[in-house]
């Protein structure tokens, strides 16, 4: 499979997609048998992106934890969030700062529609459907400017995503604060 068959985001069940497929990889259930088959053909070849997968994770639980806990951060941009999973930012930054606030963003609605689920009735979270090369959008989505506070500090997460991101986007520019 190559990477024009991997699909950002689809919403049918005839592609894999990348929200879907790393779901899959971390243990998840919100997936499809052409998610898994695409893991399984990259695993043959790769059999180290399982555990790499999780380690991505692991930094993210540490990133988070020293940037609420030694940084002092209390709002979180967390682009290209993926699937919901069993520890996400907003619960591991609350570990540490029960106020800390927290956007999701991905380009995929599926990750919208899991999101909404898990974030129900908390009013100091939430996930929007955006794409995070285009900073204006992400900027002026009515979540961002409700929640981020940008004369207070904000750490943008761009976790596992860098493979997303093509020299065409300009990949500095569209991680640049
Ligand atoms: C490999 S997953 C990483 C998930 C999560 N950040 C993590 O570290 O566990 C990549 C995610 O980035 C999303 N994504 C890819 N391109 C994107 C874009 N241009 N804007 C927003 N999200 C994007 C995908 O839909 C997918 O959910």
């Amino acid at each position: 499979m190559n990477e024009d068959q991997l699909s950002i985001a689809d919403t049918t069940s005839d592609r894999p997609t990348s929200a879907r497929a790393y779901g899959w990889l971390l243990g998840g259930k919100d997936n499809y048998e052409v998610d898994r088959r695409f893991i399984r053909a990259q695993l043959e070849h790769h059999p180290a992106g399982l555990d790499i997968t999780r380690q991505n994770r692991l930094f993210l639980y540490r990133a988070v934890r020293y940037l609420t806990v030694e940084a002092g951060i209390r709002q979180f941009v967390d682009m290209g969030c993926g699937l919901p999973t069993d520890a996400n930012v907003h619960q591991v930054a609350r570990e540490f700062a029960p106020d800390a606030r927290v956007v999701y963003v991905d380009i995929d609605p599926v990750v919208l529609a899991h999101g909404r689920a898990l974030l129900a009735g908390d009013a100091s979270t939430a996930v929007i459907t955006a794409d995070m090369r285009d900073q204006d959008a992400v900027l002026a989505h009515p979540d961002v400017e409700r929640l981020i506070d940008f004369s207070e500090p904000v750490a943008a997460l761009f976790l596992s995503v860098g493979h997303h991101l093509r020299d065409a986007d300009g990949p500095s520019a569209s991680c640049a604060p």
